[in-house]
């Protein structure tokens, strides 16, 4: 089975979990791509359900699927929040922001009161740090949030290099906020929730791709089948 078909399949899973009538976060990526087309299939069908996507990406691709949406300021809650990862640990806590939408996402799963990961066994890992961490910084003052984010690193034991990321055009990618990303490739983060707390008192630091405590359910597909961790 290729990947792509293993991302599909943990996507089918999670749409098990959806309910008539609920409030959904659309996530961003390959996998919640998947999601998004499977979950238009079913309001074809005649699923009630209403949703807030995570970036501009998943909001066209909903919207040409037929789905419903709406915004976090007209709906007070979400239910549930399907979204894909980079790195899924044990816990499970995860790096997301590969395809640069980390913050829409965390807000997004912030507000729901589930949210289950789904995945190809690939992005399985015994410790968080193996992706290179995303952290959306504002260009303003880049240099002076650089220097206090390798003090954050420092503070936490872990240490790499660091580079502003790309978009195909050569300049730096820029975020649907309007923000740039650093990517640090730290190899190993022993400490994640106390790395997380120290970039998120960095000014210039919007959001990071460490998400702690935020998946309720982890959904991995692989050649022996589909692997579900659920937080205790
Ligand atoms: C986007 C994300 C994605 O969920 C993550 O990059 C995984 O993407 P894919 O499903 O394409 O492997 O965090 O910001």
């Amino acid at each position: 089975m290729t990947i792509d078909e293993l991302k599909r399949q943990a996507a089918a899973k999670a749409l098990e979990y959806v309910r008539d009538g609920m409030k959904l976060g659309l996530g961003t990526g390959s996998t919640a791509k998947h999601f998004v087309e499977l979950l238009g299939e079913r309001v074809a069908g005649g699923l009630k359900v209403i949703c807030v996507p995570t970036s501009e990406a998943t909001r066209a691709q909903a919207e040409s699927c037929g789905i419903a949406l709406t915004t976090l300021d007209d709906v007070d809650r979400l239910d549930l929040t399907v979204d894909g990862a980079d790195e899924i640990d044990p816990q499970p806590n995860l790096i997301k922001g590969g395809g640069g939408a980390l913050l829409r996402e965390k807000i997004v799963a912030t507000a729901s009161d589930r949210m289950i990961v789904i995945a190809d066994e690939t992005k399985w890992v015994a410790m968080l740090g193996r992706f290179p961490l995303p952290v959306e910084v504002i260009p303003f003052g880049l240099a002076a949030t650089r220097r206090a984010i390798v003090e954050a690193f420092a503070q936490s034991g872990v240490s790499g290099q660091m580079a502003v990321r790309n978009g195909s055009d050569g300049h730096a990618f820029v975020t649907d906020g309007g923000h740039w990303i650093i990517d640090a490739h730290l190899g190993q983060i022993p400490d994640a929730p106390r790395l997380a707390g120290l970039l998120s008192s960095i000014p210039g630091v919007v959001e990071h791709g460490l998400f702690i405590g935020q998946a309720s359910i982890a959904m991995l597909a692989g050649s022996d089948g589909i692997r579900i961790f659920e937080r205790p």
